[in-house]
């Protein structure tokens, strides 16, 4: 893993200017077959959010002008639902995703935040960021 320069970690909300940024991110993350196929296919929904001018509920971490995580957020009255979340693997465990999450909690202060855990490293990672579970949902094997 890369050891991330703090200081060089800028983090904002997206703009239409994004879309091709997040076009390319998409497409590396749609390659890991690690992530169920709703993550990995997200990034033409969170795209469409982004021109749509719905931006502002993605949040994007760059360093060195290089999109390097994105949280896509689902915004309803007082509850927002933290819905993908994805850093890029070369900068995994740098604390990146728990930047993004407290920038999240920053600009929605007043709001009650969800999250699912569809992954093994995601179930973990909410944890560690003091998410507890609320439910289980099961499904039978095929
Ligand atoms: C899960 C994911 C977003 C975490 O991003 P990250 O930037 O590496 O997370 P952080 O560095 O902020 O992790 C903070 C803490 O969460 C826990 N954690 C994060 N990833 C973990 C993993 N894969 N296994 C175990 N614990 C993990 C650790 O306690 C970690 O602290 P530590 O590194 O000091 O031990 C990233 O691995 C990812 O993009 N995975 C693929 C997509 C995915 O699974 N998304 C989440 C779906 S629910």
């Amino acid at each position: 893993m890369k050891p991330l320069d703090a200081s060089k970690i800028t983090l904002r909300v997206a703009t239409s200017e994004d879309s091709g940024a997040i076009y390319d991110f998409a497409l590396i993350a749609s390659k890991d077959e690690t992530v169920p196929d709703f993550l990995r296919n997200s990034g033409d929904e969170i795209n469409q959010k982004v021109n749509n001018g719905q931006g502002t509920s993605v949040i994007l971490a760059f360093t060195d002008h290089e999109l390097i995580g994105i949280l896509d957020t689902d915004v309803k009255g007082e509850k927002v639902h933290l819905q993908s979340l994805y850093v890029r693997l070369d900068f995994r465990r740098s604390g990146l995703a728990s930047r993004l999450v407290k920038y999240a909690e920053e600009l929605y202060p007043n709001k009650s935040l969800s999250a699912r855990a569809v992954t093994e490293g995601g179930m973990r990672f909410w944890n560690s960021n003091k998410f507890k579970v609320k439910s289980w949902e099961m499904e039978k094997k095929k």
